[in-house]
């Protein structure tokens, strides 16, 4: 039977085209050809979650009463876990019953606040580059998305004094995200109450996504939106367990702020789903409360490999600025490649996979995302074997890639 007829929705093809789709594809060639592979592509957290959050799971999967479907709006104990540890870190009061709403990861609030918020037409404001979710949620939701092009010269901050009277006029929502990913750019306080301002004047929700929140260097402390006088009266902030907790495969996340906003939110997830299975939000609340040790240990792990791998690309050239949090390095290709030659022509000659800059939309063109997902012995197998194919940065000449 052909079946031509059934299309899938416009609003899929209104999506940009899959990047990493090429790379899958040599990925798995190399794999194949049993080339030793070495993955920095995702931001996919080596090791597992803490020993106490496994045993908290452990027990509570024992208990019955948390085999059932949870409740729609999450835990009592989780919700008040989540207030609890803004109070620690931020020092902001947040009603748990109203102002924190678990997720199932962050990425999948922050699509669904678009679709939340979003009729057809509705202009969003979006940085380049940015986490794709960022501007993926509001196409599906049929947006038009206004690109806020970042620049290294800029810090890779959103120049607000740039976007024009009509388009701030016209904007329903701004995401952001500092620390970022992936130009691993913090912001400074005062960038926060800019764009705080900058949001009430024109009556635009902000979206600000803290997923990075712990992963932070030298003394650094990323600024919460909700620390800021105003902050909770127009936006709300994501965070996840994934990355700070090595929880990524859990799928908990949650989403905090003004009350108006998440009851959207929360009105659309309770037609979509039954949120996080409840022995999980039990070990969750565990990691929340995991004391300051282990975050100085995670941090020390990143530092570390940020500092090696800086290190090692300075004597092939790269001149790389000590991000201050993140897990990522972003790294200039060399003069003449595109992001995606580059990355393809590293995977080829080397078996290392990065993430082609432009797979965070155009801003990102010109650069390649390197994930510290891997201690440093094999950072510096990536180092020599870069060195080995050539693979180096020089200022004026092309050298990667040429044979
Ligand atoms: C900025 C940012 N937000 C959200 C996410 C998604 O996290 P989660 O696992 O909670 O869906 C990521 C993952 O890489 C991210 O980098």
């Amino acid at each position: 039977m052909n079946l031509n007829w059934i299309a899938p929705a416009k609003r899929l093809s209104a999506l940009p085209p899959y990047v990493f789709a090429r790379l899958d594809e040599l990925k798995t060639r190399a794999r194949e050809q049993g080339l030793d592979l070495i993955d920095l592509g995702m931001g996919n957290p080596d090791g597992s979650a803490p020993a106490p959050v496994i045993e908290a799971a452990i027990a509570a999967l024992q208990n019955p009463a948390n085999h059932g479907y949870p409740p729609f709006e999450g835990t009592a104990s989780f919700r008040q876990a989540i207030t609890s540890w803004y109070r620690r870190r931020y020092d902001v009061d947040l009603d748990p019953d109203s102002e924190a709403l678990p997720l199932l990861g962050s990425k999948e609030g922050l699509t669904h606040l678009a679709l939340a918020y979003v009729d057809p037409g509705d202009l969003v404001l979006v940085p380049s580059p940015a986490y794709p979710a960022h501007f993926r949620g509001p196409l599906i939701a049929g947006a038009t998305v206004h690109s806020l092009i970042l620049k290294p010269e800029n810090d890779w901050l959103i120049d607000l004094g740039a976007i024009p009277d009509e388009v701030a006029e016209r904007a329903k929502i701004l995401y952001f995200n500092y620390p970022s990913n992936p130009t691993t750019a913090t912001a400074p306080r005062e960038f926060f109450e800019e764009i705080v301002a900058f949001a009430r004047r024109y009556s635009i929700l902000l979206v600000h996504d803290l997923c990075y929140a712990e992963l932070a260097f030298d003394g650094y402390q990323p600024t919460s939106l909700l620390e800021i006088p105003g902050g909770k009266e127009i936006g709300v902030e994501f965070h996840t367990l994934s990355k700070t907790y090595n929880m990524a495969g859990w799928r908990v996340g949650f989403v905090v702020g003004n009350p108006r906003i998440i009851q959207g939110l929360r009105t659309l997830k309770t037609n979509l789903d039954y949120g996080i299975f409840a022995a999980l939000q039990t070990a969750a609340e565990t990691a929340l409360q995991l004391p300051d040790i282990y975050l100085n240990e995670v941090q020390s792990r990143y530092r570390r490999r940020r500092d090696f791998l800086i290190q090692g690309l300075a004597q092939l050239g790269w001149d790389i600025p000590k991000s201050k949090a993140t897990m990522y390095l972003w790294v200039p290709c060399p003069p003449g490649e595109n992001s995606t030659d580059f990355a393809l022509n590293v995977l080829q000659k080397t078996g290392v996979v990065v993430t082609p800059g432009n797979a965070f939309g155009s801003g990102g063109e010109g650069y390649v995302r390197v994930s510290l997902i891997v201690e440093c012995d094999r950072l510096g197998e990536v180092l020599s074997r870069f060195k080995q194919a050539g693979i180096r940065y020089q200022a004026e000449a092309i050298v990667a890639g040429s044979d």
